[in-house]
């Protein structure tokens, strides 16, 4: 049995593997129902408008049945405790997705868990969206993306920690530019490291954004503020120089790609003219959340 809670649980030919997949699954070339007969719970703790619907979508249309549970309906809210749930909740599902505010959470109830579960987004870790993310960078360049510069800017939060794990699964090239204080993860920046290792990928950090940005072939932003975050001015205005805006831009190669993981927010982390400029790509990023999801599934779900 496997769990997804961080990219490092799978190897990289996994990945590979699972990016391929996911081009089968949106070229329509695969049209099994792996998942027949199974029922898929998702807990959420938190909102979420791609996650959710493109899991739902994804798990009906392999023939699977979807469980939503937001987690004030569930006992839980009123004090039953994770390792009970786990234990409940694994007697009737074949898989459970999780999006909470807590990585340890997570991992308590996966610790539990007698089926797979996989982390739809915690405090810590976003790998559901990274994997969907380089599946629609290796669209556009192939196995060339070992190659390409992508730099992340803003905040060192849970989409950049999984980044660098991330650069370091594929062998890519991260240039991750984030102010002091609000740099990502030591652990995950060790994991994604220690990846590089194994397979040539390279990770750099820095407080500059210019540099960071760079001949940049791909620029990757995300919120300020993420959810149940307490908004705080100080940090907005220190992440102001961090704005994927047309100045900053120019500094990346002239056929720069934009990425978000959405939602945004426009005059924040990336301004209304940028965002407008790359929505197509933007939004087919969101759309390969589904792709790349039923490819994860399958890989989890059916014998290998
Ligand atoms: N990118 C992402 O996870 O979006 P949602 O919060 O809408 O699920
Ligand atoms: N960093 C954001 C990502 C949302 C998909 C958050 O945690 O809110």
């Amino acid at each position: 049995m496997r769990n997804f809670i961080d990219l490092w649980d799978i190897t990289p030919e996994e990945g590979w593997e699972l990016l391929q997949s996911a081009e089968s699954f949106k070229r329509g070339q695969e049209s099994q129902k792996y998942l027949e007969g199974k029922h898929i719970g998702l807990i959420f703790t938190k909102p979420s408008t791609r996650t959710r619907v493109s899991f739902e979508v994804a798990i009906s249309s392999l023939g699977g049945h979807p469980v939503f549970m937001m987690e004030n309906s569930l006992q839980i809210s009123r004090g039953e405790d994770i390792k009970d749930t786990a234990r409940t909740l694994s007697r009737y599902l074949d898989c459970v997705v999780i999006r909470t505010d807590s990585h340890e959470k997570l991992k308590e109830f996966a610790l539990h868990s007698s089926v797979p579960v996989v982390n739809a987004l915690t405090d810590m870790s976003h790998p559901c969206q990274i994997l969907s993310d380089i599946f629609t960078l290796y669209e556009v360049f192939g196995e060339e993306i070992t190659s390409i510069k992508i730099a992340y800017v803003g905040d060192g939060n849970n989409v950049c920690n999984t980044w660098l794990v991330g650069a370091g699964l594929f062998g890519l090239k991260l240039f991750v530019a984030t102010p002091e204080g609000y740099e990502p993860s030591s652990y995950y920046y060790q994991a994604g490291e220690d990846l590089c290792r194994i397979t040539g990928g390279s990770i750099y950090l820095t407080p500059n954004p210019v540099e960071a940005v760079k001949d940049a072939h791909v620029v990757y932003t995300d919120v300020w503020v993420s959810m149940n975050q307490e908004r705080d001015e100080e940090k907005i205005k220190v992440l102001r120089s961090y704005q994927v805006n047309k100045e900053l831009l120019s500094y990346a190669r002239p056929d720069v790609k934009v990425m978000h993981c959405l939602p945004a927010r426009k005059g924040e982390e990336i301004t209304e003219e940028v965002f407008e400029a790359f929505a197509d790509f933007i939004f087919t990023q969101a759309e390969n959340r589904l792709h790349t999801q039923k490819a994860l599934l399958k890989f989890l779900l059916t014998q290998r």
